[in-house]
């Protein structure tokens, strides 16, 4: 799970790698590094331990001679420490005229490493990404043919790998190989990159084509060429990049994550644009293909994803089941992947990814499609593997979501699954169709809705600071509040590095209730009180069972809720809305509160301790 770009182009390429590398950070950022092959053709190369900033020290302090080729790398570490050595690229050959940047792991590099080790080779570094630099050189030497010799140790490797190339003695071309790990290819007028997403490249082009499996680009300035790893052309399939370049960047918020938390409205607006009319019906051109007798045929929906995705995927359970009366499953990917679980040709497997990246989702989803199940993804990131993969695709419109921890592109995803439950409702007859339509209607507000709860977090925001030196926060909620507990404490843990977990009110009184002492924060949830069959009371005694035991109770609550007042330390209100879709709300204060705790404690919001942000190994 690292950040791969590379170009050949009458640009500075100095300046378009570390670009590529500033839009690629969020994928890893233990280390970082590029080569180049100068105009006078002598590969040069830096790389450094530490975020891009430090790379970009260490080029100022020792600059690179003009260059139109060159690959670049953000790493987040599997094999080897984060050092200075263990950086890409890595060089291979007994002169060093070869550099190679890599995406994956090579699970076969241990017998690979002995054989060269034989051979006499020296290694630099501990990864196992050096064995491939070293194999194309030596390969290279023997044949002077650097595109069959790249060919012939590709089929070597084993496991998931992005691997790109430059060699000196080749200084027009940078070659790329794609397996199990993402790729895509911007083209230029007179440039062409590489990128592991479109971000890498979205500024200069908006042209792009995707890579599919075990297939080598052969990227020159002005041709691209794709074949297989046997050596078969391959007719590339070009798309439109949708993103904006200036979506990518900070525009004057303190972190990308703050941004992201304020683009929430246009998120939601624009998942929602062109599949919701003003009278409620959905429309879901992209899964045109299934027909009512297609629908009417799912007994069962596994919905699968891990992080905040998964909890996006256990709000929309709640709602499929409630529209379409189809069982939902939710299921950590790595989790179901590996449990022989029971799939029949009548089973939809809806696979949600912000990236389409996740190994662990790819995993999940290809074993359901071999079991012959059918394959919805919802996905935010064009050209992806899981797009690629999935028989349909809904794409959320969040825009590209840099901070690694995930904030729009979930609001996109509750969007997302919202609208496939109404569709899904409205195939299967089981809910009025007037219902259906008057709950679309309610959906198109939402987008005011978040923008009018955004405007009301100063109060939540000063908790967050104030809480600052808490050890643990507690998150507690029902229904759709239930997965939102567990997001705002997700949030907590990877931004705050704190204890925090996420219950089901109703599951206190079975053990979590003895985690209650003076002074515990606890937030909760609580569902709107205008439903009849409202949670609203349950909650409330709920509240009232930890306040006796001493907890600190913070509310997100629905206006109007006088109630909550009498019982909360402090309330954050949202607005109204059918309970069903106030996840959309209720999780901005939580998101925000987490952002605020982070930031008091001096920590780096967008890119935490340990994690990437898309997970490309399993
Ligand atoms: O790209 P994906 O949506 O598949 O990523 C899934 C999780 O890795 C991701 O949501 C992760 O949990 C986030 N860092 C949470 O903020």
């Amino acid at each position: 799970m690292c950040g791969i770009v590379g170009y050949v182009g009458p640009k500075s390429t100095q300046e378009i790698l570390l670009g590529g590398l500033r839009r690629l950070e969020y994928r890893g950022y233990d280390s970082a590094g590029i080569s180049v092959i100068t105009n006078g053709g002598a590969l040069e190369t830096r790389k450094k331990a530490g975020k891009l900033d430090n790379l970009i020290a260490e080029i100022t302090n020792h600059p690179l001679a003009p260059a139109n080729i060159g690959i670049g790398h953000t790493r987040w570490a599997t094999h080897g420490a984060p050092t200075d050595g263990n950086a890409h690229p890595h060089l291979g050959g007994p002169t060093s005229k070869l550099s190679l940047i890599h995406n994956g792991i090579i699970e076969n590099f241990a017998e690979l490493k002995a054989e060269l080790v034989a051979a006499g080779t020296k290694f630099a570094s501990e990864t196992d990404s050096e064995v491939a630099a070293h194999l194309i050189a030596a390969e290279f030497e023997k044949t002077g043919d650097l595109v069959a010799a790249f060919g012939a140790v590709v089929k070597r490797l084993h496991g998931a790998f992005t691997i790109l190339v430059i060699h000196q003695d080749a200084p027009d071309v940078v070659l790329a190989a794609r397996c199990n790990a993402p790729l895509v290819v911007g083209l230029g007028d007179g440039e062409n990159f590489l990128g592991s997403d479109v971000a890498a490249f979205v500024e200069h082009t908006k042209r792009a084509i995707s890579v599919g499996q075990n297939q080598i680009v052969i990227l020159h300035s002005n041709n691209v060429e794709l074949r297989t790893f046997d050596g078969e052309p391959v007719v590339p399939e070009e798309f439109t990049v949708s993103w904006d370049a200036s979506a990518a960047s900070k525009g004057g918020w303190s972190s990308f994550m703050a941004k992201e938390i304020a683009d929430q409205p246009q998120a939601v607006a624009d998942t929602l644009m062109g599949r919701l009319a003003s009278d409620g019906s959905v429309r879901l051109a992209e899964i045109d293909g299934l027909t009512e007798a297609d629908i009417k045929a799912i007994d069962r929906i596994v919905m699968v994803a891990c992080g905040t995705a998964s909890y996006a995927c256990d709000v929309a359970k709640y709602a499929i089941e409630k529209f379409s009366r189809i069982p939902v499953q939710v299921e950590l990917a790595h989790e179901f992947r590996y449990r022989d679980p029971i799939i029949t040709p009548n089973t939809l497997i809806v696979a949600v990814s912000q990236s389409g990246e996740t190994m662990d989702t790819l995993m999940a989803t290809r074993f359901a499609k071999e079991q012959g199940a059918k394959v919805l993804a919802i996905c935010n990131t064009q050209g992806a593997t899981l797009a690629r993969e999935s028989d349909a695709v809904i794409y959320t419109h969040a825009g590209p979501e840099v901070a690694v921890a995930s904030t729009k592109a979930l609001v996109a995803q509750m969007t997302a699954g919202y609208l496939l439950a109404l569709f899904l409702g409205a195939g299967r007859g089981a809910v009025p169709a007037a219902e259906l339509r008057s709950l679309g209607k309610e959906l198109l507000k939402m987008p005011a809705r978040v923008n009018k709860v955004l405007g009301r977090l100063d109060s939540i925001r000063a908790l967050g600071k104030e809480l600052s030196t808490a050890k643990s926060v507690l998150f507690l909620g029902r229904n759709v509040g239930f997965p939102v507990a567990m997001e705002g404490a997700l949030k907590l843990k990877e931004l705050a590095y704190i204890h925090a977990e996420g219950f089901a009110a109703g599951e206190l009184k079975h053990g979590p209730i003895a985690l209650i002492e003076e002074g515990q924060p606890v937030i909760v949830i609580v569902p709107s009180p205008r439903d009849a069959d409202s949670l609203h009371p349950k909650v409330i005694s709920n509240i009232q069972e930890i306040r006796a035991r001493g907890a600190r109770v913070i509310a997100i609550a629905e206006e109007g809720d006088a109630e909550v007042e009498n019982y909360a330390e402090h309330v954050t209100y949202v607005p109204k809305s059918a309970n069903i879709f106030s996840s959309i709300l209720t999780v901005i204060p939580l998101q925000l509160f987490a952002l605020e705790l982070a930031t008091a404690k001096g920590l780096d919001v967008d890119q935490p301790r340990n994690l990437a942000k898309s997970v490309t190994v399993e």
